[in-house]
């Protein structure tokens, strides 16, 4: 694992956020984004998307109609690393084809995995013509002008204040947005690449955020999500030099108008404090859905995890939760088969699972990742135990999501309609637990917030109808 020493160069041709930003008159260029991972290389390819809408890029659908490809990628788990071999493998394939018809295709890697390798991955494969880490994106524009000149192709330099700070600023946005507001992670659980390919915890400053925020409500957002590797270790600089608390952006952020929704992932249980609990009590707009990782319920392997907290105390954790906000639904994440987990300790998360009650889940197999201290643990756990315990797992916790969603049928929920549905005058939308839900709705209702009472569960998502046939009051 490569993690770039922290170096400062002077930018160019970015535009820093607050300005005007003007599109150049050149003629269009087309570019295609692939993003595996997290929603936070959901937000960073929409900003990559905003810096190279200055050099003259525009999105398109596929890397056929593509001038430039552009893969923003994860390290996560070996599978996700893989599949990026593979698919640069066909961008290659594709790049010599329209070569030899004279039009080429330039190909660029993002994201961690280009964090982790850097100049490895341009010597794995050369054909890539730029590599940018999540901390340099900002610099794309100059990498990807300055091809077939001499200078640098590979940028993985650190810290996170920089690219904020050169970002241009958001020209549209989805009814539902994301907005970084943390990055990086200092806790370094024992299985995680995270710490190494995206760097040590930073903030961004409360005004900062807020001023995005308030940018994307005009632009049509009703629902903002802030983002971090560990979103609830926020703790951003306020203009009288304190810092604020995540807590404390949740209540600022609130008194936005018309910003409606408020989600925050992902948290750390042992960053989940008594402030932040009140605001799901006190805090209308804050949906009651928490995304709260917990990877085991075996203290022991808590601790080889490096956890630093026991299963009772994120017990304690949910409990403060529930008592804040009644209605509150969670979700999780769970690793099976880290090395050293015995039937035991396996069966003691399944019971945590049993009482916590998960409305959503993800699970995953231990994944080895180089330059992790799991990876030199003594007895690594076989596929075949890995395979069988993700698959009981994956049952109970399945279990628990249909009964979430059936429990809703008959009830009324708020659904922010922020995509077509299935078929002409349906429209698709989320409810305040994440549920995808589908309703027959007219066009003009995109991007509003509607009641809809809920008439079934399928297994993906809910059906529903608007309530007494009425839109929501705010949603004019
Ligand atoms: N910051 C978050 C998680 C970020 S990574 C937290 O602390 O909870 C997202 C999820 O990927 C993790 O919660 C974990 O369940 C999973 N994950 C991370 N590294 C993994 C690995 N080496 N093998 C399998 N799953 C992993
Ligand atoms: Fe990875 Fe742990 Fe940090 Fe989450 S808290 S990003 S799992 S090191
Ligand atoms: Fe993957 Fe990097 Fe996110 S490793 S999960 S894209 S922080």
């Amino acid at each position: 694992m490569r993690v770039a020493a922290a170096r400062r160069r002077p930018v160019q041709d970015c535009v820093p956020a607050g300005a005007e930003t003007t599109l150049p008159e050149a003629p269009h260029k087309k570019l295609f984004i692939k993003t595996y991972g997290c929603q936070m290389n959901v937000y960073d390819s929409d900003r990559m998307a905003d810096v190279l809408a200055l050099q003259g890029y525009e999105q398109c659908d596929s890397p056929e109609a593509a001038d430039l490809v552009l893969l923003n990628t994860c390290h996560i788990r070996e599978k996700a690393s893989e599949k990026l071999y593979s698919e640069l493998g066909r961008l290659h394939a594709l790049r010599r084809e329209r070569r030899g018809a004279g039009n080429d295709l330039r190909i660029a890697v993002a994201g961690c995995v280009a964090q982790a390798e850097g100049e490895e991955m341009r010597r794995r494969a050369p054909y890539v013509d730029v590599v940018v880490g999540p901390q340099a994106y900002h610099r794309l524009g100059d990498l990807i002008g300055g091809l077939g000149k001499e200078g640098e192709r590979v940028d993985t330099e650190f810290p996170a204040d920089t690219k904020f700070a050169q970002l241009p600023q958001q020209e549209r946005s989805a009814p539902a947005a994301f907005l970084t507001v943390q990055e990086g992670c200092d806790k370094f659980c024992t299985f995680c690449v995270v710490p190494y390919t995206r760097g040590a915890e930073y903030s961004r400053p409360m005004d900062d955020v807020l001023a995005e925020a308030r940018r994307l409500v005009s632009l049509g957002a009703r629902e903002v999500t802030l983002l971090g590797q560990n979103v609830n270790a926020y703790h951003g600089t306020r203009a009288d030099g304190g810092r604020c608390s995540l807590g404390e952006l949740v209540r600022r952020l609130a008194d936005i108008p018309r910003l409606d929704r408020i989600r925050y992932t992902t948290s750390h249980p042992c960053d989940m404090d008594e402030d932040l609990i009140r605001a799901h009590a006190e805090v209308p707009a804050l949906m009651p859905f928490v995304h709260l990782p917990v990877q085991s319920g075996s203290d022991r392997i808590l601790v080889a995890m490096n956890r630093r907290h026991r299963a009772d105390e994120y017990r304690g954790v949910v409990d403060a939760l529930r008592a804040a906000r009644p209605d509150l639904a969670l979700s999780g994440d769970f690793i099976v088969g880290f090395p050293g987990e015995t039937d035991a300790d396996f069966t003691a998360t399944l019971q945590l699972v049993h009482e916590v009650g998960y409305a959503h889940a993800y699970s995953f197999k231990y994944s080895p990742r180089p330059g992790t201290p799991a990876v030199a643990l003594a007895d690594q756990v076989s596929e075949t135990v890995k395979a069988e315990r993700l698959a009981a797992l994956n049952e109970l916790l399945e279990e628990q999501r249909m009964a979430f969603d059936r429990s809703q049928v008959g009830r009324t929920l708020s659904v922010l309609m922020e995509r077509n549905g299935r078929y002409a005058g349906q429209l698709g939308g989320r409810s305040p637990y994440m549920q995808a839900v589908h309703v027959d709705a007219p066009a003009e209702l995109f991007g509003t917030i509607a009641e809809v009472t809920i008439t079934s569960a399928g297994p993906n998502s809910l059906t529903g109808h608007l309530k007494d046939g009425q839109r929501s009051a705010d949603a004019a």
